[in-house]
This record gives structure tokens, sequence and C-alpha cells, in this order.
């Protein structure tokens, strides 16, 4: 299963990576605009990013522009700053189409803002290398978010679409402990969640307990 940190904080990045376990950052454009850069500097924090990461690992760092010509400008501009970047794209008729171009240029893209089982199919069917559920928000209106992702991985199982699963808007470890069990290939999570699924209480107090015991004997 793979870790993604969902921020476009150099030190949040750097943390997750000092852990040993990250896999890749995803950004949006509402995690760049909580950055203190001007936007002359957004691609050069992009690449920032990218040099942080190793082999395999990737950064999915979204375009702005909302119509099919633009878009794969965008996108085509994003793939050429640095080769560890995937194009994020949002779920439109437009984004369908860009991903669908892209992908046949062997761009990768992640198809992002997945609120529904069509929509997965349809990120899949354009040949998307990720799909982006977001099962918070979707909680936060009083869906099921894991039911979506659930949903997606048997049609992706049914079909054997290559498309990547990864969870986004990841609000706690429950989200990431039960996408475990579905079997998906990634999740994405502010790093305060990661560092929620390295507690329990249990092991706080077996670890007094055993440097207690062992300070009282030696
Ligand atoms: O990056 C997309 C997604 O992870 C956003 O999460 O917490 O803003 O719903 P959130």
């Amino acid at each position: 299963m793979k870790f993604f940190i969902d921020t476009a904080n150099l030190e949040e990045i750097k943390k997750a990576k000092a852990l040993g376990i990250l896999d890749g950052v995803t950004t949006n454009p509402s995690l760049i605009s909580k950055e203190s850069i001007d936007k002359e500097w957004i691609m050069d924090h992009y690449i920032s990013i990218c040099d942080l990461l190793e082999d395999e690992e990737d950064l999915s760092a979204e375009i702005i522009s909302t119509n099919y010509v633009d878009m794969i400008q965008e996108g085509e501009k994003l793939s050429l700053l640095h080769p560890k970047i995937v194009v994020k794209i949002p779920m439109c008729e437009d984004g369908i189409k860009a991903i669908k171009f892209l992908s046949k240029k062997n761009i990768k893209t992640n198809c992002t803002l997945v609120f529904s089982i069509g929509q997965a199919i349809l990120a899949a069917k354009s040949g998307s290398y990720y799909v982006s559920p977001f099962v918070g928000r979707l909680d936060d209106i009083s869906h099921n978010g894991l039911s979506l992702i659930k949903d997606i991985k048997i049609i992706y199982d049914n079909y054997h679409f290559k498309t990547n699963i990864l969870a986004a808007s990841i609000r706690h470890p429950l989200h990431i402990t039960e996408c475990a069990k579905i079997g998906i290939h990634a999740v994405t999570s502010p790093l305060n969640v990661i560092s929620n699924l390295v507690q329990h209480p249990l092991t706080n107090i077996g670890l007094d307990k055993f440097l207690k015991d062992y300070k009282n004997k030696f």
C-alpha cells in the first residue's frame, strides 16, 4: 500500500520522508495557496518538492485551467517541469478529454474530485494513471466515502482497469486502515493523520512501564 502526503509544505514533506514510509506527494490549488510563495514561484516550488523525492515517488500537481485546450497546454507544461510530476486534472468533460490526450502521450495523470462510481469509470476509461476519490468530503455530507472506494475497487477489478485508486480527503487513521482492507493502491493524507497512525495508548503505557521497571532494578 502506498502512502502519499497531501500537502505543498516542504517541512511537512521532509518530516514524512524522515519516517521512511512515504511514496509521494499530492497537492491541490488550496494546498499550494496556503504556502508563503508568490504566483511566479509556484513552478519552482513544485521542483523543490520533486527534489525531495526518490525513485518511484511522484508528485501530483494540479492544473487550474478549466477548458480542454488550456488543460492540455498546462498539463504538458507541468509534465515537462520534472519527470516526477503527475498531472492532476479535475473530473469534468474537458478534463476527461484532456486525460485521454495526455495519457496517449504517456503523460501520467491523476483524475481528481471524484465522488461517484460513474466518474471513477470515466477516469479509468480515459486512461488516467490515478483516480482520486474524496472519502472525507463524502462523509461530510453524510454519504459513505469508504463505500465508494469499495465499489470502485470491485469495478476496476471486474474490468482489469489499470488506473490506480488513490484515496484522497483522508481525515483519520480508520480511513487508512479501511482502505488497506479494501486493498486499494494508495492513500493520501495530511501529516497529522500519518502521525496518528503511530499512536496507541497501550503502547505509551507499556513503554512507560518497561522503562520504569528497568530503572527500578538497574
Ligand atoms: O488533495 C485532495 C484531497 O485530499 C483534499 O482533502 O481534506 O481538503 O477534503 P480535503
